[in-house]
């Protein structure tokens, strides 16, 4: 167990950095923000200003691992930095919650992982943990009861789709690495299984995309249990953050609106989706699941107990597996 508060260093204060800085203050207990690091010097010293006296600021990642006042560590640097930035925390033994995807290669995946479990089999505790922060979220938790209660019969089919407002800087393989990786993790969650295979179809690319993106994609994979997952994933959607599933059981259908609400389709009534105005990403959707997750992840610190749900360097090998599938399929 380790004294309190926790204080939490975080490296890139983006989105996503931002979000995990502003949730971790404003709702966990037992932990603060105490040091932040990014390359760009006047979005982080906005950032540390608005969080108060006490945190330090940083532009360079080893500069933050020598600063003593850093218990853990998020990593939401961008998706290529995270191998380098978990090698620095590996180093100094720090627990860290880092942002999907562990790699964005499964060479590198394999890497990481290898080092991360020598390291934690040193040491003899969990060191690291990944953002899949849908396995906190209220409305895949119920998912999750539904479909385990037996009600609907077992699932057979998962209809999805992940579509940004936009995603500057997007590479075709970033969509599966970037975006897809998050499909790919929550329904090894929702099921137990494992991917067995990922196949990309290409519809008509959007003409407003930069070009040669292929935006949209559509892929069919298969968890090795026969669940085919039929999914859309959009990089630049141009209306709004717009994250959904439906899953076709034997008996029903029970799907996951844009809002998170759950509709279900049995015994001959039909429920009816919510609407309202959009968001432009997935910080107010999600935000539950974030601060949920946050919890989870300092409650492990703060108790010296694991929490199954919270997933592991392993979990991200699994994902990135699943996306290296998509990757290769791509012609
Ligand atoms: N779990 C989720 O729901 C979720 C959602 C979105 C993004 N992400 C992940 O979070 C990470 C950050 O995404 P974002 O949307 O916040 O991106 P962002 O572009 O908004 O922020 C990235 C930040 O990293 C900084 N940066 C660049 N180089 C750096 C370096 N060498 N060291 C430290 N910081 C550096 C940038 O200046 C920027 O402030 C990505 O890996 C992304 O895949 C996760």
């Amino acid at each position: 167990m380790s004294k309190t508060p926790i204080r939490v260093g975080v490296i890139g204060t983006g989105i996503m950095g931002a979000g995990h800085a502003r949730f971790l203050t404003e709702h966990v207990k037992d932990a603060r923000v105490s040091a932040l690091m990014d390359v760009d010097e006047s979005r982080m010293g906005a950032l540390a200003k608005e969080l108060g006296d006490g945190v330090a600021t940083f532009t360079t990642a080893e500069d933050f691992y020598a600063h003593p006042d850093i218990d853990a560590v998020i990593i939401a640097s961008p998706d290529a930095l995270h191998v380098p930035h978990l090698r620095l925390a590996l180093a100094k033994g720090l627990p860290t919650l880092c942002e999907k995807p562990i790699a964005t290669t499964v060479d590198d995946a394999r890497t990481i992982v290898a080092e991360v479990e020598a390291t934690e089999k040193k040491l003899g505790k969990s060191l690291v943990h990944l953002g899949f922060m849908r396995r906190f979220d209220p409305s895949y938790v119920k998912l999750k009861k539904m479909l385990e209660s037996g009600e609907y019969g077992a699932p057979l089919v998962a209809r999805i789709s992940t579509r940004n407002v936009s995603s500057p800087g997007i590479t075709t393989p970033g969509l599966y690495t970037n975006m897809a990786v998050h499909d790919f993790d929550i329904w090894r969650w929702l099921t137990g299984d494992n991917w067995d295979s990922v196949v990309t179809h290409y519809p008509k690319s959007n003409s407003l995309s930069p070009a040669g993106l292929k935006d949209p994609l559509i892929f069919v994979a298969q968890l090795k249990g026969g669940i085919t997952m039929v999914a859309d994933v959009v990089a630049n959607d141009n209306y709004g953050y717009d994250v959904r599933t439906e899953v076709i059981c034997e008996k029903g259908s029970v799907e996951m609106g844009i809002f998170g609400d759950i509709i279900t389709r049995h015994k001959m009534v039909a429920g009816v989706a919510q609407g309202g105005p959009m968001v432009e990403n997935w910080i107010p959707r999600f935000e539950d699941a974030y601060i949920e997750e946050l919890k989870a992840w300092i409650a492990t610190m703060t108790t010296g107990v694991n929490n199954p749900n919270l997933a592991t360097a392993a979990d991200g090998l699994a994902a990135a597996e699943a996306c290296q599938m998509g990757v290769a399929s791509l012609n």
